[in-house]
């Protein structure tokens, strides 16, 4: 078989002597590869190259753009044990996970290629009768994204696959930690006959100069991100200057809720599957745990059982389930985290040590309440604070005490509250007696500062398209 693995990260080494960029395993701390830091001249050839072929491919029937996109995605899979491991190796997620993710993101592949065809405008009753409307969509034309590290592969695949399903051409800056994982996949674009000045990764030691270029450079019509909060807010001032479109996913603080009627078995299944996948670095991650008073102890007892049976260890080992967190920053933070929470008054139920390395223990924190730190920072880390509540209304208030608005979570088994709990909540996602609520079919997104803009789902490509009113006169 064709190595797409080791392909990638042979192709990809430049070695350090050309200004490249270094690629570090996080478990070993070794360099696995180098990637080229693009001059800024070469950036703005991209982007000239990319309005050029932008106009040839939105002239394609929207069934060949399918088509192409369509056999990218069999390529995915067909390559999908290389490509999980070129992941663990640079992000250090579980081998399991990383396969998960291939096929995560392959899936944005898949749906767009079909959703390519359903583009539809609409026909419009006119005001007077010698007068005919319609509506068509037409692409927006260039299209840029920054990627995150957290899904090196799922991020770029949910915003490029509907970019080049609407016609748009697409280039990418995927995080500078985890590149190669978003150059093979391009790879196997380009084995799929999508041409290359269409989809192109761009890298540059730094990611502000490059973040610069796409917010002013009038060429590029549309900017989406995936990252915090902070940065997604400084990119929309930036590209308010040449009026660009932006779509935002940004910043999370699940709240996590057990009621009195919960499955509590489910709810730990859950809470596990919400907190601990990625090691906690994921925005949809469930950040602060409100537990009912009377199944407190239950829920915190089962939880604490099944956070120990993780196994903590390189992810490239079979067995693993937490791999290390980025980089060292990363684990400052987290240690930190904990730190401060225990010096505010949480008590480790759980975990809580530095492993050595880039790994944290999981942890478990009780005794939290609602004015500690922990509660209002998104963690990014395997640490679960647990607040302990009673009334649904004080719950319900304090779950939305936050200023993002991503995912949140609840266990009940009770119909009535299931309703009026999920409407209350300020979130774009609603787990209900479900912890891992990501798919291609449905909306991604969130609302207040944690973005706008949905990905995957039907509405996932109107991001890349605009409007167009036709007005027939005269008849
Ligand atoms: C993210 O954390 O940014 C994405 C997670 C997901 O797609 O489930």
């Amino acid at each position: 078989m064709d190595c797409i693995a080791n392909k990638t990260l042979l192709n990809a080494t430049c070695g350090p002597d050309d200004d490249a960029i270094a690629v570090i395993n996080p478990a070993t701390d070794t360099v696995i590869g180098y990637i080229p830091s693009l001059q800024t001249s070469d950036i703005h050839d991209v982007i000239e190259k990319s309005k050029v072929a932008q106009k040839l491919w939105a002239a394609r029937p929207a069934a060949e753009r399918a088509k192409l996109l369509t056999r990218w995605y069999e390529l995915v899979i067909e390559n999908s044990d290389d490509l999980a491991r070129i992941m663990t190796l640079e992000q250090g997620k579980p081998l399991t996970e990383a396969k998960g993710e291939i096929i995560y993101g392959a899936s944005f592949i898949q749906w767009f290629s079909e959703e390519a065809k359903r583009t539809y405008g609409d026909t419009i009753p006119a005001p007077t009768d010698n007068k005919r409307l319609m509506t068509i969509k037409q692409p927006v034309g260039v299209a840029a994204a920054i990627t995150p590290w957290n899904f090196p592969t799922a991020m770029i695949t949910r915003k490029a696959a509907p970019a080049l399903a609407a016609g748009c051409s697409f280039i990418t800056k995927p995080a500078n930690q985890t590149p190669l994982s978003a150059y093979a996949i391009t790879e196997l674009a380009y084995q799929a006959g999508i041409p290359q000045d269409l989809l192109v990764m761009v890298n540059n030691h730094s990611s502000v100069a490059v973040g610069d270029i796409f917010c002013s450079h009038p060429d590029i019509r549309k900017l989406s991100f995936t990252g915090s909060t902070q940065v997604g807010s400084q990119l929309i001032k930036q590209c308010a200057d040449s009026v660009k479109r932006t779509s935002m996913e940004l910043g999370g603080n699940a709240p996590f809720i057990v009621f009195d009627d919960a499955d509590i078995d489910e709810a730990v299944k859950g809470a596990i599957a919400s907190k601990f996948r990625n090691a906690g670095q994921t925005c949809v991650c469930a950040n602060r745990f409100y537990v009912q008073d009377s199944v407190y102890d239950q829920f915190v007892d089962k939880f604490v059982d099944a956070v120990a049976a993780l196994k903590v260890g390189n992810g490239i080992e079979p067995g693993v389930q937490i791999g290390p967190l980025v980089d060292s920053k990363a684990k400052e933070n987290v240690l930190g985290y904990i730190t401060q929470a225990k010096e505010q008054g949480a008590t480790v139920a759980y975990g809580g040590e530095d492993l050595g390395g880039l790994f944290v223990q999981p942890t478990i924190l009780t005794d939290i309440t609602q004015d500690m730190d922990i509660v209002q920072t998104e963690i990014f880390g395997p640490v679960a604070p647990i607040i302990r509540f009673s009334e649904d209304d004080e719950l319900i208030t304090k779950a939305n005490d936050t200023i993002y608005g991503l995912a949140s979570y609840f266990y009940t088994r009770t119909l009535n509250r299931a309703f009026h709990i999920a409407e209350q909540l300020e979130f774009g996602m609603v787990g209900i007696n479900e912890g891992i609520i990501s798919n291609e079919v449905a909306p991604f997104g969130g609302v207040k500062q944690s973005g706008f803009g949905r990905e995957g789902a039907k509405q996932g490509i109107d991001e890349y398209m605009s409007i167009k009113y036709l007005c027939f006169g005269g008849l």
